[in-house]
């Protein structure tokens, strides 16, 4: 079975080029057939999840052509409204959700398979529902597991979210482009993802105003037309770089980033006695010492990204003192905790909050990814640990991060991926 094999105890050090941001371009991408006309997208990330919803606007009749590795054409002119967006990969994805906002605000019907994703909690689409509702739509569920939302007219609503989605706040965007009338999206999240895609949208002709605000408005268009875009650096990725160089207390120079996006998380890593430079888009991280500990607790967009609550865990696990970290967005993602125990970990779980008494070393053991962050923070405590470990699931980790094991070894890591028991061997030879 594929998965990584591990050698830690080397100073991540060097410079790595982070990719297009996942979630920006799921929604991104999903938005891409509302015209008619041609889109052409840039910087999008090599990855699965993206794979899987550029497979399934092509299956209901996009054309997607790609143009490199990280572009492509796309044109949704052949979809029909009677469109069924359902596999075995859309049924996997989270960011199929989009999918639903996107044919409906375009064709007045949608008829998605329901979302899938890491596992990390319950992760309801009500907020997502209550407004595609609030603009007219007819919202049901339908056999098998199918969410379909129908309207003769969309007209502009008031909507107040009862919690601060992402996803929701995205597809609710989508879904009022074209509505009659100005819909005002209130409690809106503010993620970088959330402004990237509203840009887009407004590139292709929308009229779409406070996005990175808790309240957006849009003004409902005619239509939408071709544009070319490029997306966003992806934040997370950004973040697990910076966290790998500090658990390994390396010096690494992360590229192609945006610092006020990571601004939070540069915070925390100062705070714990790493020094950070920033430039217009780089980030490079220097920690020389044993770090300290500290309290973080996750939050909505500008605060601690829950998608970086795994690895910032990881990191404290191995700094001086004791720690507290509080999960307030997801209500099961502490799975990897015992994983991490394996390594020689301390940390105490009790409901969302996680207590770390920071050991001296992580020792190298057999490791499961339980989901995609909580995968790429058990990679950063191989990384750190003394010892080889293996990394198995790790289908969820090239969920959303593009040549992980090629970018870590540019930073003198000693990680391969390893299919076969000969690849396996060939590891232990080599590092023997
Ligand atoms: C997105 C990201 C994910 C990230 C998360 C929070 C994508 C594809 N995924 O997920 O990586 O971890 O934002 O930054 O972009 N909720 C409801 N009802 C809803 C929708 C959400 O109660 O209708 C709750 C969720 O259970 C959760 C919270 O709201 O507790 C935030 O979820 P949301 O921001 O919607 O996350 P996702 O869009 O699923």
């Amino acid at each position: 079975m594929a998965h990584y094999m591990v050698r830690g105890g080397n100073p991540l050090s060097g410079e790595v080029e982070i990719a297009g941001a996942k979630n920006a371009a799921l929604g991104i991408l999903a938005a891409s057939v509302m015209t008619n006309e041609t889109v052409t997208i840039e910087n999008i990330p090599d990855v699965s999840d993206i794979r899987a919803i550029l497979n399934a606007i092509e299956e209901i009749g996009a054309h997607v052509e790609r143009l490199d590795r990280h572009s492509c054409r796309i044109n949704g002119s052949g979809i029909s409204s009677q469109a069924v967006v359902d596999n075995d990969y859309v049924r996997k994805i989270r960011g199929s959700y989009y999918l639903i906002g996107s044919l409906l605000g375009r064709h007045r019907r949608a008829a998605v398979a329901l979302p899938g994703g890491c596992n990390i909690g319950l992760r309801p689409i009500d907020q997502h529902i209550k407004g595609f509702r609030a603009l007219g739509a007819d919202v049901y569920l339908a056999p098998p597991g199918m969410v379909v939302a129908e309207a003769e007219v969309l007209r502009g609503a008031h909507i107040y979210m009862d919690v601060v989605s992402v996803g929701a706040t995205i597809n609710i965007m989508m879904a009022s482009v074209m509505a009659e009338g100005t819909t005002t999206i209130e409690n809106a999240a503010k993620e970088p993802h959330v402004v990237d895609t509203a840009n887009f949208l407004n590139s292709m002709g929308a009229n779409i105003k406070g996005a990175g605000t808790d309240v957006i408005r849009i003004k409902g268009v005619q239509k939408l037309h071709g544009t070319t875009y490029s997306i966003i650096p992806d934040q997370i990725e950004a973040g697990t770089f910076m966290f790998a160089a500090a658990a390994t207390r390396g010096d690494v120079l992360i590229k192609n980033v945006i610092p006020k996006h990571l601004e939070f998380l540069t915070a925390k890593l100062t705070e714990i006695g790493c020094q950070i430079h920033e430039s217009d888009d780089e980030v490079r991280v220097v920690a020389t010492k044993r770090l300290g500990a500290t309290n973080a607790k996750t939050l909505p967009y500008p605060g601690f990204p829950t998608d970086m609550q795994p690895q910032i865990t990881v990191l404290l696990g191995l700094s001086n003192g004791v720690s507290i970290i509080t999960e307030s967005i997801f209500e099961n993602r502490f799975k990897y905790v015992d994983e991490l125990t394996k390594m020689g970990a301390s940390i105490r779980v009790e409901g969302n909050t996680a207590i770390i008494t920071g050991v001296g070393k992580y020792t190298g053991a057999n490791l499961s990814s339980p989901d995609l962050r909580a995968g790429a923070a058990l990679v950063i405590a191989a990384l750190a640990a003394e010892g080889v470990s293996e990394i198995y699931d790790i289908h969820y980790i090239e969920r959303g991060y593009e040549d992980f094991p090629e970018k870590l070894r540019g930073l003198g890591a000693e990680i391969e991926r390893v299919d076969t028991d000969q690849d396996r061997r060939r590891f232990s030879f080599k590092i023997v």
